[in-house]
């Protein structure tokens, strides 16, 4: 098992920290290790939310940056500034459905702004005089590596990479810079290719809180195609350990697989959230919510199956995840449920002009 290095104080750029997984990231690490330094590097796009750290803003060792990625002069000045030697690169467009609407901001963030990110962290660190602790973390998916069959092995950290959406594609244009970065040049990165998190702070347009928002609303339940797709959960929360493990004991150059060991298929998991949505809901305009399922046209190039084969983070790492689908699906409706306030000022115009793009050619 590898040494852990969480002794040292860290100076922290967490990039796309005010979106869904970053956000969790940014409260774990500011729970766990209250003398590091924190830099939350987010252009707020329409799944960044400010208000999700608002209870870190008057911490004396937390700094919220509105800004780009792609902004090289603001990573430049910001690394030298704050004296950083860890960057958690979350920042990305992460939606399938609306790579499939408009592929370019996908290259543009997850590619360009990879690639500014390295160039400009390279730079530093050499300048620096190559510190040996310094990490640069690049979070990705396990999307990169296409779609499984219903009795292929999970994917393993050398299964070939077969991306199938833009949005996959974009991110396994930004692993593999990451990684020529480590070969060519030294730079210590790490790559994480994780399966599909839910959780807190979850943007309304994913599948577990679209499902539990649109029960609340009454709305139909759109099933993309004939819903045997199958994913596998992971609690955010339990994700985010695997990171603090990564950055503190992982090995550069490495890149470590993060998965639930939770295969749903997708049909199954609603059911599940109906289910509970029923029990835990005392004024649902529609029960059973299960009345509301839809069966619609299916995304296009829509993959079958992911399945991660976590047995690398395990043994070499010492991280499982701790929460069971049933578990975390009780703790995300409930959170849910308690955090109107949250998620109800998401569902702007912006939001349901997306909604009409993405989904009025599925309800035919
Ligand atoms: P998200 O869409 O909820 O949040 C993305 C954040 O990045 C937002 O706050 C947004 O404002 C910010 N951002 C986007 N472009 C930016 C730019 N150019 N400059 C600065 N900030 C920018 O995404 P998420 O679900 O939290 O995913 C975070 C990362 O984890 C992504 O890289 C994604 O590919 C990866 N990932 C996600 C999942 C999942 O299930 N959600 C699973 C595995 C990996
Ligand atoms: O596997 C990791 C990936 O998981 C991350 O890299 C992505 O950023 C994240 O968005 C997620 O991608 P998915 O496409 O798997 O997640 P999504 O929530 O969009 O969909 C989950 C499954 O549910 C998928 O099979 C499509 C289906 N679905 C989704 C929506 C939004 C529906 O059937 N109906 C829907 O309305």
């Amino acid at each position: 098992m590898a040494e852990i290095d969480s002794e040292r104080a860290r100076r922290i750029i967490i990039t796309g920290g005010a979106g869904f997984i970053g956000s969790n990231f940014v409260h774990h690490w500011s729970k766990k290790y209250p003398k590091d330094r924190i830099v939350v590097l987010d252009s707020l796009t329409y799944a960044g939310n400010r208000a999700t750290l608002e209870d870190l803003e008057n911490l004396e060792n937390f700094r919220f940056v509105h800004g780009d990625i792609c902004d090289r002069p603001l990573v430049d000045q910001l690394l030298k500034q704050e004296n950083i030697d860890s960057i958690a690169h979350f920042a990305a467009q992460s939606h399938v459905d609306r790579s499939i609407l408009g592929p370019g901001a996908f290259v543009e963030a997850n590619v360009v702004g990879t690639f500014t990110l390295l160039e400009s962290f390279r730079q530093y660190w050499l300048e620096s005089g190559q510190p040996k602790h310094y990490r640069f973390l690049h979070i990705s998916t396990d999307e990169v590596y296409g779609s499984l069959g219903p009795s292929d092995p999970p994917f393993s950290e050398s299964t070939a990479y077969s991306p199938n959406s833009p949005y996959s594609a974009s991110k396994a244009g930004s692993d593999h810079l990451a990684r020529a970065y480590y070969h060519t040049y030294a730079l210590p990165t790490i790559i994480t290719n994780c399966s599909n998190n839910y959780g807190p702070f979850h943007f309304p347009e994913k599948l577990i809180p679209l499902m539990i928002i649109n029960i609340l609303q009454g709305k139909p339940l759109p099933i993309y195609g004939d819903g045997q797709n199958v994913r596998d959960w992971l609690y955010v929360k339990d994700h985010c350990q695997a990171l603090d493990f990564v950055i503190h004991s992982g090995t550069p150059g490495q890149t470590y697989n993060v998965g639930g060991n939770n295969e749903v298929k997708n049909i199954d998991l609603v059911y599940l959230i109906c289910r509970l949505m029923d029990e835990l809901s005392e004024d649902l305009p529609v029960k059973p919510a299960e009345n509301l399922i839809t069966f619609v046209k299916d995304r296009p190039g829509h993959d079958r199956r992911y399945a991660i084969d976590a047995s690398k983070i395990r043994q070499e790492l010492g991280w499982i995840p701790e929460t069971t689908v049933a578990e975390g699906i009780r703790e995300t409706i409930l959170w849910y449920l308690e955090n109107q306030k949250w998620w109800r000022p998401l569902l702007s115009a912006d939001y349901q002009a997306y909604y009409q793009a993405s989904y009025d050619q599925k309800f035919i």
